[in-house]
């Protein structure tokens, strides 16, 4: 099964191709943003969110499956209960620190499938006061999340969650956001001359006709704002990025940070996401870009090729998180490897604790491998970051006692 860290190497041609009503809806989607490039060439943050977010069409909010075996990729909670759980042991520090009574609460930004939603609530349930709010863009989702959370704890639950649109007012409590912040759309660029800011911006226009995907990348008179984003971002690095360098930066990340800190009124924010801090994520080998599509467990990089059909990401910049940090009023909190973050919260105790009543030696195989998928450096353990920020919050988070990557960033 295919994590959303995958290295793309799927050929396009070799892709399965899907049945007709597949098909239908990608035409119909693509045939919706051919309309939009007739007044001229998208720019990629543009088509993305279109591609993944248009009401009723776009990849998450249509009826795909996309999560798990028979979709195209897993995230860490499907990997195994244990991640949520480990994350509820950090929650529970917090919450007791906070004690906000009637006001506590947990928001999960973006919560897919469900499936963290079920591992970490189901965990934290004992609190009579806490409320789970989670804030999500898709209805199609919001549904999915409902039914996963019913069929695990009964219809009661309900009255202790909610959906929302947008982040809420005066949260006290954690904001936890997993892999979100890669699904947030990006602008693509390319380095024209080795004078820092002198880019091309890659956006998107019609293919011909019969090609195998309806758009093509087509240049674009870059904007003032991606010239200034690019140009702070090689103003961090050794030196500025080399002509011919392609790479995605994610213009909407400062102000999702934002978002978060104005609805934060106590607490602390949790984003665990692929990716890596700004010096690594803009090195040389990575010259080509991080974009990756994932389709039916296939990893690739035709960010055209059956719009609605698939997912669409790019590696996250972590320090464009701990730089928005401060204008959006938080702290800084820490930053560890995914793995890291795990093993300081008890991700061992709780493996321990789940198998010990396993009688099947496969189910105890099952439940190992799992964590060694959350936390192995080859598999998610390095690849994936936890960030942490707060406000009105200064004592130090377990996640980040085994280790501390902040001068990393
Ligand atoms: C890759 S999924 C991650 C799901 C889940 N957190 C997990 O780990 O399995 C991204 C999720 O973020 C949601 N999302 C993306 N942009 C959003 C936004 N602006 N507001 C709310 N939800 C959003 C998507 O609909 C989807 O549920």
């Amino acid at each position: 099964m295919t994590l959303r860290s995958a290295t793309p190497h799927a050929d396009g041609a070799a892709l399965p191709p899907p049945d007709a009503v597949g098909l239908a809806h990608s035409d119909r989607l693509a045939a919706l943003i051919a309309e939009r490039i007739e007044a001229g060439p998208l720019s990629f943050a543009e088509y993305m969110r279109l591609a993944l977010y248009m009401p009723g069409l776009g990849y998450y909010m249509a009826g795909a499956q996309k999560f798990g075996a028979d979709g195209d990729f897993i995230t860490a909670p499907e990997v195994s209960p244990l991640f949520g759980r480990a994350l509820a042991v950090q929650c529970r520090e917090v919450l007791d620190e906070l004690d906000a009574g009637e006001r506590e609460c947990i928001v999960e930004f973006g919560a897919g499938s469900g499936a963290l939603a079920v591992s970490l609530f189901g965990a934290l349930q004992d609190r009579a006061e806490l409320r789970y709010r989670i804030v999500e863009t898709s209805s199609e989702l919001a549904l999915r999340q409902r039914d996963a959370l019913v069929a695990a704890f009964g219809v009661e639950i309900l009255g202790r969650v909610d959906w929302l649109n947008a982040l809420p007012d005066k949260v006290q409590g954690v904001i936890v956001a997993n892999e979100v912040v890669d699904a947030l759309a990006v602008e693509r660029f390319v380095k024209r001359s080795a004078q820092a800011g002198d880019i091309w911006q890659i956006g998107v226009g019609m293919a011909a006709p019969g090609a195998p995907s309806p758009f093509v990348d087509d240049a674009l008179e870059p904007t003032p704002e991606l010239i200034a984003g690019v140009s702070a971002v090689e103003a961090d690095l050794e030196a500025p990025l080399p002509p011919g360098y392609a790479s995605e930066i994610g213009l909407q990340v400062a102000p999702w940070v934002g978002a978060v800190g104005a609805s934060l009124e106590r607490g602390v924010v949790l984003i665990a996401d692929y990716g890596y801090p700004r010096r690594e994520r803009y090195s040389e080998e990575r010259g080509r870009g991080t974009l990756a599509c994932y389709y039916r467990h296939r990893a690739h990089d035709d960010a055209y090729r059956w719009p609605g059909l698939q997912d669409i990401t790019a590696h996250v910049d972590f320090t464009a998180i701990a730089e928005a940090a401060a204008p959006s009023n938080l702290d800084f909190l820490g930053y560890a490897s995914q793995g890291a973050f795990l093993l300081g919260n008890d991700l061992t105790g709780l493996a321990e604790t789940a198998s010990a009543p396993l009688e099947r030696e496969l189910d105890r195989i099952v439940l190992a491998s799992a964590v060694k998928t959350l936390t192995l450096p080859g598999e998610m353990g390095e690849r994936f970051q936890v960030i942490a920020l707060g406000k009105g919050y200064d004592r130090a988070l377990r996640g980040f006692s085994l280790q501390d990557l902040a001068y990393r960033l």
